[in-house]
């Protein structure tokens, strides 16, 4: 399905953003769950990462993803291309083995010589569990240089992986999250409103179920954790997010899902947000 030519090694190395937003872009809808600038900023965070010295080969610092699809493609490029380990945690074990099979043949035909169960440790089961979930890594005597938490959206569940994960983040290391935007508590409202219609089911409106935007929750969390926390206004997203193809080439799924209060389209700057996170 994916024996696509992406052209040889040497024009893949002199522009990988360009093979990877082709690949990406080459996905069906389902596992494409972010903007093709939500994806160029992840990018673009972890290259910061590696160009100030905070990834550290010598050291047994990983990457995290909670919930995979699309951002699945550039975070194992970069554990691939440093040599480490990006652990991702879907509940979704067919989503898993689908993108397995695609990245294999893609970003593993590139890095022929490497095996991609040692560089991408995959979970199907919940982010959150103490005995196989995040953190479980602390078990492994590993830490986290940069993760992107994208899995159940509410509060409750974000809280968990930022609260996990927090222990295990090196000095400068990212922490990224999708949907900043989004205010659901404990049920993510719209979600549910969307199966209830497919079900022909009327909407419901859960009460107390409204907390601050997850950007401003998760950044208000990681203040009580770490001494300095630089908010990245969003990286090269904030930048670039009006002019992406993404909007119009998924319109009318974005529209319906937009009716059903999914798609918060007026308020996409914070779809993305990111911090470095400090010690001192
Ligand atoms: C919005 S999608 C992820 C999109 C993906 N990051 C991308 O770039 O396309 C959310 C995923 O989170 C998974 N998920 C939901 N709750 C989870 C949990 N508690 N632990 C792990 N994964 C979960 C779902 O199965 C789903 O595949």
């Amino acid at each position: 399905m994916y024996d696509f030519y992406f052209g040889d090694k040497e024009s893949i190395e002199k522009d990988p953003k360009q093979w990877l937003i082709t690949i990406k872009r080459m996905l069906p809808r389902w596992p494409n769950g972010i903007p093709d600038t939500e994806f160029l900023a992840i990018y673009d965070q972890l290259t910061a990462l590696e160009a100030d010295g905070t990834f550290q080969r010598d050291r047994k610092m990983v990457l995290v993803e909670t919930g995979s699809g699309a951002s699945t493609i550039v975070l194992l490029y970069f554990s691939l291309k440093w040599d480490t380990e990006l652990y991702t945690w879907d509940i979704s074990g067919n989503k898993l083995s689908y993108l397995r099979a695609m990245l294999t043949d893609t970003l593993l035909r590139h890095f022929s010589e490497k095996n991609i169960f040692n560089h991408w440790k995959y979970v199907a089961y919940d982010s959150k569990s103490p005995y196989v979930g995040i953190p479980m890594l602390a078990e492994l005597g590993r830490t986290v240089v940069g993760c992107f938490l994208d899995s159940d959206h509410t509060w409750d569940n974000l809280k968990s992986e930022v609260a996990a994960v927090c222990p295990l983040m090196v000095k400068g290391g990212m922490v990224a999250i999708d949907d900043g935007n989004y205010t659901y508590g404990r049920v993510n409202t719209a979600y549910v409103n969307m199966l209830r219609t497919k079900l022909g089911l009327s909407s419901v409106d859960i009460p107390d179920n409204r907390c601050g935007t997850f950007w401003e929750e998760t950044e208000a969390l990681l203040k009580t954790r770490f001494p300095r926390v630089e908010n990245q206004n969003g990286g090269t997203y904030r930048q670039n997010f009006e002019t992406d193809i993404f909007w119009s080439y998924y319109s009318a799924d974005r529209r319906n899902m937009a009716d059903l209060g999914m798609e918060k389209l007026n308020e996409l700057a914070h779809r993305f947000d990111a911090w470095r996170v400090y010690h001192e």
